[in-house]
């Protein structure tokens, strides 16, 4: 075990042992943050799924809770999974989420605080006539999962909510309205159908503001909003979303680019990253999105290490004012608040090199880095190289014109383990300059039986931006961000040598004729206080 230790992440949210998955009811009550999780009480593998608990002040420091529901009516007995939370405008708070019955069917429960006076919300009530869904006909008793926050319907009288499911391989949302959380109705129609994207497990939908940079509670619609829509493909393990037009009236949603529709088109993550889930922050008029970042070693290092899974730091989410295209996912302000002893660096990176920079912790890191290329460099884009793809590229051992350039995490001093993040310029199949962001995880530890993947998406880039990253790095964990969350890469890695004090950090650039101007920034980052709540002294 103690082998392994070090692949432990420092501010990351993690159980204390044992297998965690999806993130679930997010929310802000009495000054407190609370994170509920899919979690296994007995091993390293997923099962016996309960929720897990925990709360924060700044959802960075965490205390850990007892369980807020386990597995013990018929209903939910093999699995309490997956659900979300709702904040009527009285201040109850409306939990809905899936059992997996004695039976094996999906069913939707309801359960609340028992005592919404408790800044902590330690007790769950399960309601009484539980289950309140089951799969209605056509569906399939395993196809019917998720339920999601609920938002106001335009009469404002009742609410609604969608669950994922699936029509042969047509994923499809259902939607249900209720005016009481006990009693539902399901809608006709879906709100949305793609075919061949498979079963939709955790759908979100939320609105988001075209013109502000606060975030709207859930029930916002109407002029100057439009809705964000995600997926989770359970056939390759990602979350799509679309940026789309909500008629409420309709029970329709479309996507404003039917070719990036939701499933098909933009991803939240072009790394390890699943089955996220957002909620509004009424404390700081934000919406946040949290998601769960899974292990790609085998099983039974799994289970050696005693525990698997994190999830990723919190990310504030909004529109996109530039391109109109996407949204911007930003880490949440207070992880600034680990960051100590700022470092500044300026080199001009000739085709070719690898500047080392000097850090002392280079295994928990905050990292802010710009390039730009050099005047000469910038006349001749046109002669760039054609076509790229990080996922097929071969990494960044691979040189072109105009690209790999960017930085290097979790090395060791002699470059045997080693995760560069970077960006590469090719012309697309018209002509077109494009910018790819990539993560190369091919290098990334020396260990045999540990998933190795070229993660990365073109990344809009606007005239007159330069390319910019920012990189947390903690241990066996890398999100980094281009173009201001534009686009993000989590990579999920397993450094041998390249731990603790000894982890090294680079500037580099592997083109054949560019030049780039880079500047980096970095951090140190404390570790966070995550431990479990001193119940006792309540
Ligand atoms: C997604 C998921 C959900 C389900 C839960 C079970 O990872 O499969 O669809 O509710 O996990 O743990």
């Amino acid at each position: 075990n103690v082998m392994l230790s070090w692949q432990r992440t420092a501010y990351h949210f993690q159980p204390e042992k044992n297998w965690m998955n999806d993130p679930n009811g997010p929310l802000f009550h009495k000054g407190w943050y609370h994170l509920f999780y899919q979690y296994n009480q007995e091993s390293a593998v997923w099962g016996n799924i309960t929720w897990g608990h925990a709360v924060s002040r700044d959802l960075i420091h965490w205390l850990h809770l007892p369980y807020a529901m386990v597995p013990d009516q018929w209903y939910d007995v093999n699995g309490v999974w997956t659900g979300s939370a709702t904040i009527l405008p009285d201040g109850r708070i409306m939990m809905l989420y899936t059992g997996d019955t004695h039976d094996v069917v999906q069913v939707q429960c309801l359960a609340y605080p028992a005592d919404l006076s408790d800044p902590l919300l330690l007790k769950w009530v399960k309601y009484q006539n539980n289950p309140v869904m089951v799969p209605p006909p056509g569906i399939g008793h395993k196809d019917f999962r998720d339920p999601t926050t609920a938002w106001l319907s335009p009469d404002g009288d009742k609410w609604r909510i969608t669950i994922g499911s699936k029509i042969n391989t047509t994923g499809i949302s259902l939607v249900y309205e209720t005016a009481d959380f006990f009693k539902y109705e399901l809608l006709d129609g879906y709100l949305h159908e793609v075919p061949g994207t498979g079963m939709w497990e955790c759908i979100d939908f939320y609105p988001i503001s075209l013109t502000e940079s606060n975030g709207l509670d859930t029930s916002a619609n109407g002029q100057g909003i439009k809705h964000v829509m995600k997926v989770s493909l359970d056939d390759d393990k990602n979350d799509y979303y679309a940026l789309g037009t909500y008629d409420p009236v309709k029970n329709k949603w479309t996507p404003d680019d039917p070719e990036l529709d939701v499933g098909i088109g933009l991803r939240y993550d072009y790394g390890k990253y699943y089955a996220s889930k957002t909620f509004y922050d009424q404390n700081k008029k934000r919406r946040i999105l949290w998601g769960w970042i899974r292990e790609t070693d085998a099983e039974a290092l799994d289970i050696l290490k005693g525990w698997a899974s994190v999830q990723s730091i919190p990310r504030t989410v909004v529109f996109d004012q530039k391109t109109g295209s996407n949204i911007l996912q930003w880490p949440v302000e207070e992880v600034e608040s680990l960051r100590s002893d700022s470092l500044e660096f300026n080199a001009k990176l000739e085709p070719g090199s690898v500047v080392p920079i000097e850090v002392d912790s280079g295994s928990q890191l905050d990292i802010v880095a710009s390039f730009e290329l050099d005047k000469e460099t910038f006349e001749v884009t046109t002669e760039a190289d054609i076509g790229y793809d990080c996922p097929t590229s071969g990494g960044a051992v691979n040189r072109g014109m105009l690209g790999p350039f960017g930085i290097v995490v979790l090395a060791d001093e002699n470059l045997l383990e080693l995760t560069p993040i970077y960006f590469y310029i090719a012309k697309g199949p018209h002509g077109k300059v494009e910018t790819h962001f990539c993560a190369d995880e091919l290098r990334s530890s020396v260990a045999p039986d540990v998933d190795k993947i070229v993660y990365g998406s073109k990344v809009p880039v606007l005239d007159g931006e330069n390319l910019t990253i920012r990189s947390l790095v903690d241990h066996s964990i890398v999100e980094s961000f281009a173009q201001g969350g534009r686009r993000v890469i989590t990579s999920r890695i397993y450094p041998t040598t390249a731990i603790g004090g000894a982890a090294r950090v680079f500037l580099f650039n592997n083109a054949t004729r560019a030049s780039v101007n880079a500047s980096i920034k970095i951090w140190k980052m404390s570790s966070a206080n995550i431990r479990p709540f001193p119940l006792d002294q309540l």
